[in-house]
């Protein structure tokens, strides 16, 4: 006769938009299965605007968290350190057998050095990914979090194979795919049926879809500027739709530039529903977001990246990225060329099927 398993009690860390559409899929597939894990979600308050935050709640049903940090902006020193100093009585008060971080921001790296120094076990979701670029900030909170995780669940094959030459232990990584795939695969009926594209006079297959945040093209002027010329000159041919991130928004501001206001939109940031809807339909997607160049892959939506490199390699040799220089001619050039180009879905990497969140969980009942 087989012991009966102990029940787990997991505490999941969100702070960012990227960790939203993470832990949803994740605290779902734990919830189907009441017997096995008991849950609480902390969210750290580092991200905190409406759209930025609790749109996603609404959207991916995520359930209210059950402690709030509510540590806001700050320089990395700051905000980390504010995370650390709210979140190590939460996690005396609850004691869980397990902390899940996901991905790469600041709130993963704060929450899991307080979990190693209490003795607390650590799961990285999105484990093992490296750019080789240490200027990012991500970088360092990636390199850092693995190195002091218990378990790395890694999104691809190459997120292993970095692990391993870091010195990790090989029992402890597991390839699971990506998670934040299954929060499409659930959503995009959902998605389709928004009334966004008419909301925004847009026709199927027409537009072009930008998103930029990270600060070596946003708060470097000389960048930012390359990079709003590039979008005013793609927008002489193509409806541009450009949700600007809070970062973004106060440096653009800061430019006093002037830019076209008719085929160029700059809006708001989109709750997840409206910014998956347009980018399924988008001609192209112009971004330096994360998440956003696996979520085209996916879809098959030709992608620039506006960066030198990527931790996500996969998504140029399985999927339809490509990498361009933040310099306006380049950007300009490379949209034509994808413009003109006939639109190709190669094979997706393996295991990003929607399934990810239940490889992870029957991991954690494995262990
Ligand atoms: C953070 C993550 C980045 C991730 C991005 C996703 C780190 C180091 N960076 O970058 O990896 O790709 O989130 O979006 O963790 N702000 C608001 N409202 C908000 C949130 C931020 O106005 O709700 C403004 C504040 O002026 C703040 C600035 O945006 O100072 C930057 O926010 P912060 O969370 O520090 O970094 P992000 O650039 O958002
Ligand atoms: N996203 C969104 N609205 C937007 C821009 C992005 O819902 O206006 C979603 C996007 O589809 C992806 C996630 O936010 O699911 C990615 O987050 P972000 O680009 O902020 O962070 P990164 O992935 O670069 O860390």
């Amino acid at each position: 006769m087989t012991a009966k398993r102990a029940m787990l009690k997991i505490m999941h860390i969100v702070g960012a938009r990227p960790n939203f559409p993470k832990v949803a899929p994740i605290m779902s597939e734990m919830a189907r299965r009441p017997e096995q894990f008991q849950q609480v979600l902390v969210h750290t308050g580092q991200h905190y605007d409406y759209n930025m935050s609790q749109v996603f709640f609404e959207q991916l049903e995520i359930p209210t968290p059950d402690e709030f940090l509510n540590v806001g902006s700050g320089s990395h020193a700051a905000q980390t350190a504010a995370v650390m100093t709210a979140f190590e009585p939460v996690l005396a008060k609850h004691r869980p057998d397990w902390v899940m971080v996901v991905g790469d921001v600041n709130s993963t790296l704060a929450c899991a050095l307080v979990c190693s120094k209490l003795g607390v076990r650590i799961a990285h979701v999105e484990a093992g990914l490296r750019s080789g670029d240490r200027t990012m900030p991500e970088e360092i909170n990636r390199l850092l979090t693995d190195q002091i995780s218990d378990l790395l669940f890694t999104p691809s094959k190459d997120g292993n194979a970095n692990l391993l030459r870091e010195g990790v232990e090989s029992q402890k990584i597991h390839c699971v795919g990506n998670v934040m795939i299954d929060t499409l695969v659930k959503l995009l009926p959902k998605a389709q049926q928004r009334p966004i594209l008419s909301r925004l006079g847009l026709e199927p297959r027409e537009h072009v879809l930008v998103t930029l945040h990270r600060p070596s093209n946003v708060d470097d002027a000389g960048a930012l500027r390359e990079i709003l010329q590039a979008m005013a000159e793609i927008s002489r041919r193509r409806s541009v739709v450009f949700p600007v991130h809070p970062r973004t928004r106060k440096q653009i501001v800061g430019l006093a530039m002037a830019l076209p206001n008719t085929t160029l939109r700059l809006i708001e940031p989109l709750g997840y529903l409206d910014f998956l809807a347009l980018m399924n339909t988008a001609a192209l997607v112009i971004t330096d977001s994360g998440g956003v160049q696996e979520e085209t892959t996916y879809l098959g939506i030709p992608c620039l990246t506006v960066r030198p490199n990527t931790e996500r390699p996969i998504t140029l040799t399985s999927g339809t990225n490509r990498l361009v220089a933040s310099r306006c001619a380049r950007i300009v050039e490379a949209a034509a060329e994808s413009l003109r180009g006939s639109k190709s879905s190669p094979p997706r990497p393996e295991y990003w099927d929607g399934q990810t969140a239940g490889r992870i969980a029957d991991v954690m009942m494995g262990l």
